[in-house]
């Protein structure tokens, strides 16, 4: 993977450790996560139905969702509990000297 993939997204400092936002780039509507200083970044519609993955609950590496309390893991996607019977899409991630997180949405 070479370095033009990766768009900017967002300042890492603008995500409190163990939390998630959603982020608008290039018209994808992302969940970007913080997980002990570390960041992940997936679709922020889950698959199950139209809720937004940043209004749910982060758990370790769980995002729970909103609505029905379904689980994705967020290094991943996958989807770990029901009703999820879908993953969501997981993009790489890379925090540049700039302090802004950059996402990578080349499959
Ligand atoms: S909409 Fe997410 S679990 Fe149902």
């Amino acid at each position: 993977m070479t370095e033009e993939n990766y768009i900017k997204a967002v300042e890492a400092n603008k995500i409190p450790e163990d939390d998630v936002i959603g982020v608008d780039v290039n018209g994808y509507n992302l969940a970007v996560y913080n997980v002990e200083g570390e960041f992940f970044a997936t679709d922020n519609i889950c698959t199950h139905g139209n809720a937004k993955l940043c209004d749910g609950f982060l758990d370790g590496h769980r995002i729970e969702c909103p609505l029905h309390q379904g689980e994705f893991d967020v290094r991943s996607g996958k989807a770990c509990t029901s009703p999820l019977t879908e993953d969501i899409k997981a993009y790489p991630t890379k925090v540049g000297d700039d302090g802004f997180i950059y996402i990578s949405m080349i499959e």
